[in-house]
């Protein structure tokens, strides 16, 4: 370690989860820095799954403490159930977690511009979470959010989230959505504020005290880089920047303290919500991947888009994220197909384009640039060692390495902690 980076080079749900979970084994604090529940993350230890929308997702480990610091915006509602379940698991959350004051927080009437919003856009909608992400952290921006500093003067949270909720409820009934209830959102809030006081900590100095220490720092990206809200065919991304900058923003680490950065790519490409799926696959091949992969939303239960490996786009995760090593997860559920495809560039008019030259309309025209390979039959997923992989396996992920540029650190063949393969 000891300050690593752990980030998903595609569109979300690469498998993150459970690459934190077993990194952190060795770990002394994993980081949350962006994002907020509508990231879901899955950890399966034994036969039990695990899902986290808020919490670093490597907090089962005995000596690992989870923090989440400024840069994620907290929907308390969500991370209280998230707090009991951990706690009937037997977790001492007050010994292992700690949460920032300077958390922005996604409040009720967020959820409700969220839907409004949506709804608007009819055809065009964009397939958010409707958590109400985009407009907390637009209230952050233009200075009209309200933080868990807020809620520390209670008096003083009454007044600032009424004047809020007032504003927002003009803007919830223009769109014929219905308000909320301020009083009751108070007492909601004030309950929740009793949860959570106990766990507010400056993380700032926590995580710099760490790395001054030179602990074990892994910090746990939520979403994929192509939702990145700069680096993504805008307006098809989530709120919060998901490139490795966003963890000094988001936690205070100074950058040149972080010591690598480990990408996770999964074998093939998945998207849940709009937008441009450059490779995306319909029919009989997708359907096959999805129902195998159990490719439903982790936070929303929809259906993921399904489509081939996009190298052209993960080489550009790995560029502006400068990453050191990447992890390929979910190998095991391309086997049974009898041809595998790679994409190795775009044409657009006939004309070879980059990622990063094109908007969301350039995207969704370009012809993706295949390569295919001959894929292998046999069952992988209790294969631990490479040289048992079937050659056409070995050829296949041989190539992203290659292609990539970029030292592969090991493949996942299953969702448990110990389905991998050392390259
Ligand atoms: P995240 O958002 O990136 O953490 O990913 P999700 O948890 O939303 O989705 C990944 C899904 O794939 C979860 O159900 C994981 O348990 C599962 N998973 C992770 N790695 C593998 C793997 O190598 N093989 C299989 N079959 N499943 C995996
Ligand atoms: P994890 O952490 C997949 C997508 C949504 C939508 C867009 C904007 O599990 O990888 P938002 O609610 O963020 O305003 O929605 O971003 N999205 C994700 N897709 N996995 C995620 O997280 C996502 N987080 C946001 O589906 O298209
Ligand atoms: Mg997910």
């Amino acid at each position: 370690m000891p300050a690593i980076s752990i980030i998903g080079l595609q569109w979300g749900d690469e498998g993150k989860g459970k690459i934190v979970d077993l990194l952190a084994q060795k770990a002394d604090y994993v980081v949350r820095y962006h994002g907020g529940n509508n990231a879901g993350h899955t950890v399966v230890v034994g036969t039990k799954k695990h899902f986290f929308h808020l919490i670093p997702s490597g907090i089962f480990h005995k000596n690992t403490k989870a923090v989440i610091s400024n840069g994620v915006i907290l929907d308390l509602e969500v991370l209280s159930k998230e707090m009991d379940i951990l706690e009937k698991e037997g977790i001492n959350l007050l010994y292992k977690l700690c949460i920032s004051p300077r958390c922005h927080l996604i409040l009720p009437y967020h959820k409700g511009l969220d839907e409004a919003y949506e709804n608007a856009r009819g055809n065009n909608l964009l397939g958010t979470t409707k958590r109400g992400i985009g407009p907390a952290y637009s209230d952050k921006v233009s200075y009209n959010g309200l933080r868990v500093y807020d809620i520390l003067d209670w008096k003083d949270f009454i007044n600032k989230f009424t004047f809020q909720a007032k504003i927002k409820n003009k803007i919830l009934k223009t769109f014929g959505v219905k308000a909320i209830n301020i009083y009751k959102e108070l007492e909601k809030l004030k309950k929740l504020r009793r949860r959570i006081l106990p766990f507010v900590k400056d993380t700032y100095k926590v995580i710099n005290e760490a790395a001054n220490k030179r602990k074990n720092i892994l910090f746990e990206g939520a979403h994929g880089i192509m939702l990145d809200l700069d680096w993504s065919p805008y307006p098809f991304a989530t709120g919060s920047n998901t490139v490795v900058g966003s963890i000094n923003t988001g936690s205070g680490l100074p950058v040149n303290k972080l010591n690598s950065v480990v990408g996770v790519v999964k074998a093939f490409t998945s998207r849940v919500g709009g937008g441009p799926l450059p490779t995306e696959l319909k029919g009989r091949i997708a359907d096959a991947i999805r129902e195998k992969g159990g490719e439903y939303g982790t936070t929303t239960g929809r259906p993921r888009r399904i489509g081939w490996l996009d190298l052209e786009a993960v080489r550009f995760s790995c560029l502006i994220n400068n990453v050191n090593e990447i992890v390929i997860t979910k190998l095991d559920i391309l086997s049974g197909l009898l041809d595998i495809k790679v994409c190795i560039g775009y044409k657009l008019n006939g004309q070879k384009v980059s990622y990063s030259e094109c908007g969301y309309k350039e995207l969704s025209k370009i012809k993706p640039v295949y390569k295919s390979f001959t894929g292998w039959i046999d069952d992988i997923s209790h294969v631990r060692n490479f040289s048992d992989l079937p050659q056409e396996c070995r050829i296949f992920i041989n190539f992203i390495g290659k292609y990539l540029g970029v030292k592969i650190k090991f493949v996942s063949v299953g969702a448990e902690r110990n389905a991998n393969i050392k390259v």
